[in-house]
């Protein structure tokens, strides 16, 4: 399990023409549907795409990075191959509580144990999504996960004594993410 969380990074450079089939992509959300939800009210639908015009579509609306000042994200040819974009359904109930970050965990964890990566995406034009993607009304956008085969290596660093959290990459373009260490986080035991 900590083999599988310590590779299941957060991916942003993918080989854009590695496809991802339609049945991996609906064996991710199974994943995700087989997850905790608060009331077990399951409010959660899933919009997936392998489809390289709509992916580009998606691919508009999304932010990449924040931290990265200089890089507006994966260039044509290192862009994702799929997407599972995670909705809320509003006829079931109004609050999702933390149900898609579950879910979207779920996803990204089957896909690096199937060889792929990918990444949460929060930062969203969602009124320019929904008019793509032509959502129906009562379906919110909460996360976009971006999928596809990784380009990049991502390392993970110990926050340093500057306590800096932002993830950088180095002249090599490996992406590095600084994490707290355990003693730092667990408040009762050292
Ligand atoms: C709820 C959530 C929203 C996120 N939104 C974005 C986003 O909009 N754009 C992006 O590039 N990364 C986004 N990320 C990825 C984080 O930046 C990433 O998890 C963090 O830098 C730590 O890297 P790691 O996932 O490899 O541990 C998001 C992650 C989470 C959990």
């Amino acid at each position: 399990m900590e083999q599988l969380i310590r590779q299941n990074r957060s991916y942003r450079r993918f080989y854009q023409d590695h496809f991802l089939a339609v049945d991996n992509l609906k064996y991710f959300v199974n994943l995700a549907r087989l997850s905790p939800s608060a009331r077990n009210a399951q409010p959660l639908k899933y919009y997936i795409s392998n489809d390289e015009p709509v992916n580009a579509k998606i691919f508009e609306c999304l932010s990449w990075a924040g931290y990265l000042k200089d890089w507006d994200g994966p260039e044509e040819g290192e862009r994702p191959s799929a997407y599972i974009v995670v909705t809320g359904d509003h006829r079931v109930g109004d609050n999702f509580y933390c149900d898609h970050g579950i879910a979207a965990q779920s996803i990204l964890l089957g896909a690096v144990e199937k060889g792929f990566g990918g990444c949460i995406i929060a930062s969203v034009d969602r009124q320019k999504l929904r008019e793509h993607l032509q959502l129906e009304q009562q379906l919110e956008i909460l996360l976009v996960v971006a999928l596809g085969k990784p380009k990049e290596s991502v390392m993970l660093d110990n926050i340093g004594k500057d306590g800096d959290i932002k993830y950088w990459r180095d002249d090599k373009r490996i992406h590095h993410v600084p994490k707290r260490q355990l003693d730092d986080i667990v408040i009762n035991f050292s």
